[in-house]
């Protein structure tokens, strides 16, 4: 059973072949196509943590494949009244699918142990590989191949720079870290990167000259994650050296990009000129969030034979590489 807990459970074919599914279904929608190839299967959705684009952006993607969901939040007595085990193995009984928004990321790695079931990563503290999905697509909407391209991630090595850098390693994307030295990504999260994909080109750096000068997007997110409220002041005082405002964006080149994964802290690591300004895609990043999982979803369903090929052939889709 295939899950999809980090970006090292897929090879970097199968992330070409998400990509591409994601691509083609977001064409389709805009041409107001919606095929329904997920027909009466269901996806539960079990967080642990507060959302708005993970979940609705799952939520509206299932739905526009002809899907349902369930969401389950903390009134399902997830980790108090039954354990893991007996919650998944029923879980498995009703739903296709089961995306999962959990504080640790071993509780996650659990849930997929039992193998009943494939398991979506809806954030972890360590991961957030669907939002890398939809940063890529975003970048790729922007320049086209992103082979070759930089990405300077400004502020803390968190869940969400670290998908970042791997998806970054696995389509050839140079990635730069600038903030303080205490929130570099760890030596073993970059070694486990570079293990598998030992071109990976990951430069982390407190100089904003340096990091930035060749950058073709600028990404920040949250100085302080869900979970670490008890490290906010610290916080504060570290990155704030760092905020994403015009004088810092000014070290990069004038087309650079600016994303961020939202929600973003106004005024904290970013500031309204920036995150207004007509260089920032935020909101088109966000949108991405939901055509990049229909991909997933996609290659999910053919994964697990819920979907066949020839079905998505019927309706024009063009078959990448890496979808079986
Ligand atoms: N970017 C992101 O995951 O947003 P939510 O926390 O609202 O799902
Ligand atoms: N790093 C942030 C991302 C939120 C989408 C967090 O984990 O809270």
């Amino acid at each position: 059973m295939r899950h999809f807990i980090s970006l090292f459970d897929i090879s970097q074919q199968e992330l070409h072949a998400i990509l591409s599914l994601a691509e083609q279904v977001k064409t389709l929608l805009a041409e107001g196509r919606r095929p329904a190839w997920l027909a009466r299967q269901m996806l539960a959705l079990l967080f642990e943590k507060p959302s708005l684009r993970t979940r609705v952006s799952f939520e509206a993607g299932m739905t526009q494949l002809g899907g349902t969901v369930t969401f389950l939040g903390q009134e399902v007595g997830w980790q108090s009244r039954e354990t893991t085990a007996d919650f998944v193995r029923v879980i498995a009984q009703y739903a296709d699918y089961l995306v999962c928004r959990a504080k640790s990321h071993v509780t996650v790695q659990d849930l997929a142990s039992f193998d009943c079931i494939p398991i979506i990563n809806g954030l972890t503290d360590v991961a957030h590989p669907c939002q890398a999905l939809a940063d890529l697509l975003t970048m790729q909407q922007f320049c086209g191949s992103t082979a070759g391209k930089q990405v300077t991630f400004v502020g803390d090595g968190n869940n969400v720079a670290r998908s970042l850098a791997l998806i970054c390693a696995m389509v050839g994307m140079r990635f730069r870290l600038l903030g303080p030295q205490d929130y570099f990504m760890s030596d073993e999260a970059v070694g486990a990167i570079l293990q598998r994909y030992p071109n990976a080109d990951i430069v982390q750096s407190v100089d904003a000259a340096q990091a930035l000068g060749g950058a073709d997007f600028l990404y920040t997110d949250v100085w302080t994650s869900m979970g670490q409220e008890a490290e906010e002041a610290n916080r504060r005082a570290a990155f704030a050296p760092f905020q994403v405002n015009e004088q810092l964006v000014s070290h990069a080149a004038p087309g650079c990009r600016i994303l961020h994964c939202l929600p973003a802290h106004r005024g904290d690591e970013i500031t309204d000129a920036v995150i207004d300004s007509p260089n920032s895609v935020v909101v088109e990043q966000a949108g991405n969030r939901m055509h990049a999982q229909k991909g997933l979803l996609i290659w999910m369903a053919l994964q697990h034979g819920q979907l066949t090929a020839s079905e998505l052939e019927n309706e024009g889709l063009q078959l990448p590489v890496g979808t079986s």
